[in-house]
């Protein structure tokens, strides 16, 4: 049976105007979601991956950018429904949580009141009712004792718990996507483990779709099916996770492979990328990439590579398919002497 489609955003673009010019954050980016799948998206800090996902929410201000593009959540472009609609679909059927759980508890308030609000917010439902699911649900993310820790503060959790709890309150309305924007990265390392065995628990417990942002290629490899990789607010290379870390096509991924600890086998020299992502404000002619690749050549600085389709795997660049595969390979054997 085909998997059910819950997102197709198709050719987003979003642009700031600000005094220092348009800010190009994101520029053409397509993708899809089905239930039960999880998207990862990676890049370098300021690729365009949460603009990306708070597009896809609407929850950036449209009178300070540009939006085009579509945005379909189960057929309807979530650009274009009324406010009221969107309210509906937002924390419902579409949930976020974010990198800092901080920034989303209020330190005055209990966890579980906090939690309550949420339900409140659109259900309405009677407080005891609506109590007995906080704590059925703080149980379901792993937190011990739910009915005593209901009424903690949130400083009385640890990092670890806060970020389960806003799990929770993203959880309340079943939604069908959850979004989570670099979920793990404020947390030690066996924490983020735990939280993203927490995430894939729930995508099938809850039946949902995940998109996941991250700057680290190892998280993706754990837990995604798909991955779309960013740079310069456009995606580069979408694929499978096998056919990613199989068989990379772009040069930029060939690079956050190098870079990345957790994907390099064990032996292996870590390359960085050399320089650093443009402004998106003055975006390179030609592939935004150049000016850092190794492989460029004549028409690099001149054309935009456009999106192609290599057999379920697009990417954008100038390299015909053959020099890809020459040149990874070249790469990894490279990589394998240089550390032996
Ligand atoms: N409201 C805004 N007004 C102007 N520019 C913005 C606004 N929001 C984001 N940007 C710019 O858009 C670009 C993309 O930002 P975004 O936050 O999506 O990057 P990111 O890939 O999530 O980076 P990070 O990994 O650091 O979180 C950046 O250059 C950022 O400065
Ligand atoms: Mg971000």
């Amino acid at each position: 049976m085909a998997a059910e489609r819950l997102l197709e955003v198709k050719d987003l673009k979003v642009h700031f105007n600000t005094p220092d010019g348009i800010v190009r954050a994101v520029d053409g980016v397509s993708f899809t979601l089905d239930r039960g799948e999880t998207l990862g998206i990676v890049g370098e800090s300021g690729s365009g991956k949460s603009v990306t996902c708070l597009t896809t929410l609407r929850l950036i201000n449209l009178d300070t950018a540009d939006v085009s593009g579509q945005v379909l959540f189960k057929g309807r472009d979530l650009l274009k429904v009324s406010k009221e609609e969107l309210r509906h679909v937002r924390g419902k059927e579409l949930s976020m949580i974010f990198q800092d759980p901080f920034a989303c508890l209020h330190p005055y308030y209990r966890v579980g009141d906090q939690i309550m609000e949420a339900i409140h917010a659109h259900d309405g439902c009677g407080k005891n009712e609506a109590k007995k699911r906080v704590i059925e649900l703080l149980g379901s993310v792993g937190i011990p004792r739910p009915d005593q820790r209901f009424a903690d503060y949130p400083h009385q959790f640890s990092g670890g718990m806060r970020q389960r709890a806003m799990i929770a309150m993203a959880l309340v309305h079943n939604p069908d996507v959850l979004i989570a924007d670099e979920p793990t990265t404020a947390l030690d390392v066996t924490v983020q483990a735990q939280i993203l065995d927490l995430i894939e628990r729930l995508k099938q417990d809850f039946n949902v779709g995940v998109i996941l942002i991250t700057h680290d290629l190892g998280v993706i490899a754990d837990v995604a099916q798909k991955v779309m990789v960013m740079y310069a607010g456009r995606a580069i290379e979408l694929a499978s996770r096998d056919d990613m870390f199989a068989q990379p096509l772009h040069p930029y991924t060939w690079g956050l492979l190098e870079s990345i600890p957790h994907v390099d086998q064990k032996g292996t020299r870590l390359i960085p990328i050399q320089g650093s992502p443009p402004s998106l404000i003055r975006v390179p002619p030609g592939c935004p990439f150049h000016p850092r690749c190794p492989h460029r050549f004549e028409p690099c600085d001149k054309d935009v590579p456009e999106l192609v389709d290599r057999g379920g795997h697009p990417e954008a660049c100038h390299l015909s398919i053959e020099d890809k595969r020459r040149l990874w390979s070249e790469r990894e054997q490279l990589r394998k002497k240089v550390a032996s």
